[in-house]
């Protein structure tokens, strides 16, 4: 009787330390972080939707060039265009990317040689007739002569792996471009026609732009005509990722719309893209006076170029999911003591529950404790919780946390809300909480 008590204790132990050993094993952690919500998707859609996601510009050289003259100011006066032109190393300065799997092999060869001119702007536009800058497209005519260019969504929400060199490499659709400095592009092109809605000069509207940064940007600039905050710093938002958006059913910091809608939204109203596009909100001449005196909350065209992209680009978005931390670059015992935190002391997980990691609903900045300055360029006044999965990005990137990047890390944010809920976090726990948002 004796003995076999203690064979079965062992068996025990034993099978426990199996258990042990398995999970140490296991690289998901599934039972840390939870998978993803699994979305049906239509796989005929969702390569139609990466398509328009990488390469289309909706007709958008209309603005680009058209208006802008993007095509001119990339050749540069030596070339037909205006200005220095936009070499290859000026283009990747200003954190444009390059699509190392667009490249033939000998020009691959040439670039590691030393023997392709990366100052010339001649060359730039090379690598546009080849499609390999990324969110960024040129039309050619017969004779190989850059006609008009345009923009696509891989220009904010894609980047590349750098496996080249910095810069340079495959793409990887849905990452923010933290690099990309979208006002530099601005003040770079003939920005005329924007300080014009402005109301300001070109020497005043480049002073603003060129001071956003990179991985900033304003897509509701010209809709009211917010410069600055009140605290005098240039009103810009992070480019948020298009990823991990599965379950997520209010797009945008503050909660706009559906992810159709804000596509909509940004296609027509940011890219310049010819579709249609109405929204009653905007008719707000106090929220949104250049909207209305633009008369761009009901925009009607003859041929709508966005439209029926619109379903595959959802699709598209919701197959990226948001990236799976490495193994080992965060401390696993350390997070699940946070994961305890987040779901208890924290109350993390009152507002960002899993499997999402955010509610679907929207908050009032004092909920949060912050200001109402962006949430009040919004038609909702309110701000979105945003869903945490692959936030070990943003650690990584650099461009800080909430919407405008005002949290430099995410021991700011913790400090911030253990302030704000009066949580009592000690030190260690603040580390441990840290720790679990590293995991997601
Ligand atoms: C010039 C840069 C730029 C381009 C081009 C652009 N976006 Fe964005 N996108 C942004 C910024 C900035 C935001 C954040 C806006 C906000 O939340 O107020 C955003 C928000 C989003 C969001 C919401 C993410 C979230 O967490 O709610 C999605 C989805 C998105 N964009 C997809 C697209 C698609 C699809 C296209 C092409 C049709 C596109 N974007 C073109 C800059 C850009
Ligand atoms: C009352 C709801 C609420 C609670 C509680 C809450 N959050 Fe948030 N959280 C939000 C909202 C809303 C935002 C967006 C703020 C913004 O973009 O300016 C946010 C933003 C964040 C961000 C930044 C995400 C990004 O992409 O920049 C992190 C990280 C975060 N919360 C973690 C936490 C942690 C950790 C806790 C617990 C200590 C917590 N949150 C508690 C609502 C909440």
């Amino acid at each position: 009787m004796y003995t076999r008590k203690i064979t079965k204790a062992l068996l025990l132990i034993l099978l426990g330390l199996f258990f042990i050993q398995c999970n140490d094993d296991d690289e998901t952690l599934v039972d840390l972080v939870p998978p993803p919500i699994q979305l049906d998707l239509n796989p005929t859609l969702v390569a139609q939707g990466k398509e328009t996601f990488r390469y289309d510009t909706f007709g958008d050289e209309a603005f680009w060039s058209g208006a802008l003259e993007l095509d001119k100011a990339v050749l540069g006066q030596d070339n037909g265009g205006f200005g220095p032109g936009l070499s290859p190393n000026t283009a990747l300065a200003i954190g444009l990317k390059v699509d190392a799997e667009a490249l033939p092999q000998d020009l691959v060869d040439a670039i590691s040689a030393g023997q392709v001119d990366l100052d010339d702007p001649l060359t730039t536009v090379a690598l546009l007739s080849l499609d390999a800058v990324v969110g960024v497209k040129g039309n050619f005519d017969q004779s190989g002569n850059l006609m008009s260019m345009g923009i696509t969504c891989a220009l904010c929400h894609s980047t590349v792996d750098d496996s080249f060199s910095s810069g340079i490499g495959s793409r990887v659709d849905g990452w923010a471009n933290k690099d990309l400095n979208v006002g530099a592009i601005f003040g770079f092109v003939n920005n005329a026609p924007l300080a014009d809605i402005l109301s300001v000069d070109v020497t005043t509207f480049n002073s603003v732009v060129n001071n956003w940064g990179a991985g900033k940007f304003a897509p509701v600039l010209l809709l009211d005509g917010k410069v600055t905050k009140p605290s005098g710093e240039l009103a810009t938002v992070n480019i948020p990722p298009a990823y991990g958006l599965q379950g997520v059913e209010k797009e945008t910091y503050t909660g706009w719309g559906n992810v159709s809608y804000w596509n909509r939204f940004i296609g027509v109203l940011d890219m310049g893209g010819q579709g249609n596009f109405s929204d009653p909100r905007l008719n707000d001449p106090q929220k949104f006076p250049l909207a209305v005196e633009r008369g761009v909350f009901n925009v009607s065209v003859s041929e709508d170029l966005i439209d029926s992209k619109l379903e595959g680009l959802l699709q598209y978005q919701q197959s990226l999911l948001a990236p799976q931390p490495e193994e080992g670059s965060f401390d696993e015992v350390a997070a699940r003591r946070g994961k305890s935190l987040f779901e208890n002391k924290a109350q993390c997980a009152s507002c960002h529950p899993a499997p999402i990691f955010a509610d679907n609903v929207l908050h009032t900045p004092s909920e949060i404790g912050i200001d109402d300055f962006e949430a009040n360029r919004s038609p909702t006044g309110m701000y979105r919780t945003p869903p945490l999965r692959g936030i070990f990005v943003k650690e990584a990137d650099g461009n800080g946390f909430f919407h405008d990047g005002r949290f430099a890390n995410l021991d700011a944010v913790v400090s911030h809300y253990n302030t704000h809920f009066s949580l009592e976090l000690t030190n260690e726990e603040k580390a441990d909480l840290i720790e679990y948002l590293k995991a997601l």
